[in-house]
């Protein structure tokens, strides 16, 4: 065999002979996109494109730019009173996607587990399967909002466990925590000396209260390797910049991993993110007030058709409960996607407990969303079913 073991294990996502569906279909109103329908604000494209103008294409610091980390360190600082060292404590990555990568490869020895509430991420069960570690998926439902609880995280913790990979807002519910349920959930990992990795790359797509950063937590910073970037609150899937904060022995290590595979972010998109941390506030104010609109129809408009959702708290995605239709996920979207010309992604892609669920982005604009709704509705209510 030509592969190796390891990646030959990795299970393909289900779901790609459904998007190749999708992509083969015209006239498709598609609320199956991860990213937002908004282009990059105009001043971030705009110095995106100076900076080439001024000859900026060459490598970085493995780092990344000195001034951009300085400047993520008085973000973090201002915003969240979290303090971190340009120097040591944080690395700028080619997305939270390397990020989540480096972290797994840096902390794993073979055979290692991280516990990964479920739903959550298409990539997070992967890149630790990648990094020679075994994935414990903690099922969360519908009834108690997707949210784990300490009570589970205890139960799971123990031998081999070096940490949990907890993603909030998340993707693909939508569901976060308060300040006080995120000290419970501390309490159990610093009962266990477990780590955490903290995907908060919706962190400023949070709608109903603050966002509260786990490494802002008391006697939490030394175990939380914090990964954000600005794909999604900033509208700049494309740029392709992350980062990470963290102690500096394990920034170190995702560093070595990231000097010999990377080299470094694109240069350009380190510009542009410069200048998105200077002047977006009022850019990602109104385009997550445009997303609060949609998310408060997108639900309202669901339960009102009877496919049951609960109100997500972050993110841009709805995750309702496709039960009333008696068919499962995969059923349910192919058929939608030939009948209706809706696309949405089945809920078995972020986990095999979802496989009564599925994801609907509302990244769309409000008209699409409205249209959709209906095709569901007649799907619902066609002859025969
Ligand atoms: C929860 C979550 N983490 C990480 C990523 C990867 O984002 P990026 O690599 O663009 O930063 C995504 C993208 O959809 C996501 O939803």
């Amino acid at each position: 065999m030509r592969i190796s073991k390891r990646v030959d294990q990795v299970v393909p996502s289900g779901i790609r002979a459904f998007f190749d569906l999708v992509l083969g279909m015209q006239d498709v109103i598609s609320l199956g996109v991860g990213e937002p329908d908004f282009v990059t604000p105009w001043h971030v494209r705009a110095r995106a494109i100076e900076s080439l103008e001024q000859g900026y294409t060459s490598y970085t610091s493995n780092k990344g730019m000195i001034e951009l980390r300085r400047d993520i360190a008085a973000f973090l600082k201002k915003r969240h009173q979290i303090e971190y060292d340009p120097e040591e404590e944080i690395l700028i990555t080619v997305g939270v996607s390397e990020a989540l990568d480096l972290a797994m490869r840096s902390i794993l020895n073979p055979g290692e587990k991280i516990l990964i509430p479920e739903p959550c991420y298409v990539a997070y069960g992967p890149v630790v399967e990648l990094a020679g570690g075994e994935p414990v998926f903690l099922e969360t439902s519908i009834e108690n909002g997707f949210k784990v609880s300490p009570q589970q995280i205890d139960e799971a913790a123990g031998r081999g466990v070096r940490g949990i990979l907890f993603g909030y807002p998340c993707n693909p519910t939508g569901t976060s925590y308060s300040k006080k349920e995120l000290e419970a959930i501390a309490k159990v990992i610093k009962k266990h000396d477990m780590l955490i990795i903290s995907d908060e790359l919706y962190d400023e797509l949070t709608y109903d209260f603050e966002h509260t950063p786990m490494a802002a937590l008391p006697q939490m910073r030394n175990r939380v390797i914090y990964l954000n970037g600005f794909s999604k609150s900033y509208a700049m899937t494309g740029f392709r910049i992350g980062y990470v904060c963290g102690p500096s022995d394990i920034v170190g290590a995702m560093t070595k991993i990231h000097q010999y595979t990377m080299l470094c972010a694109p240069i350009t998109g380190q510009m542009a993110a410069i200048e998105a941390l200077k002047d977006s506030a009022g850019d990602v104010y109104a385009m997550k007030k445009e997303y609060d609109r949609r998310r408060r129809f997108i639900v309202g408009a669901l339960n009102d058709i009877g496919l049951t959702c609960h109100m997500p708290q972050g993110a841009f995605y709805a995750f309702p409960s496709i039960k009333a239709s008696g068919e499962n996920s995969m059923d349910f979207a192919k058929n939608l996607l030939l009948q209706q010309k809706v696309a949405v992604v089945p809920g078995v892609a972020f986990g095999q407990s979802c496989a009564q669920h599925v994801r609907i982005s509302y990244a769309s604009n409000y008209d699409n969303l409205k249209e959709a709704v209906s095709r569901i509705e007649k799907y619902l209510k066609r002859p025969n079913f």
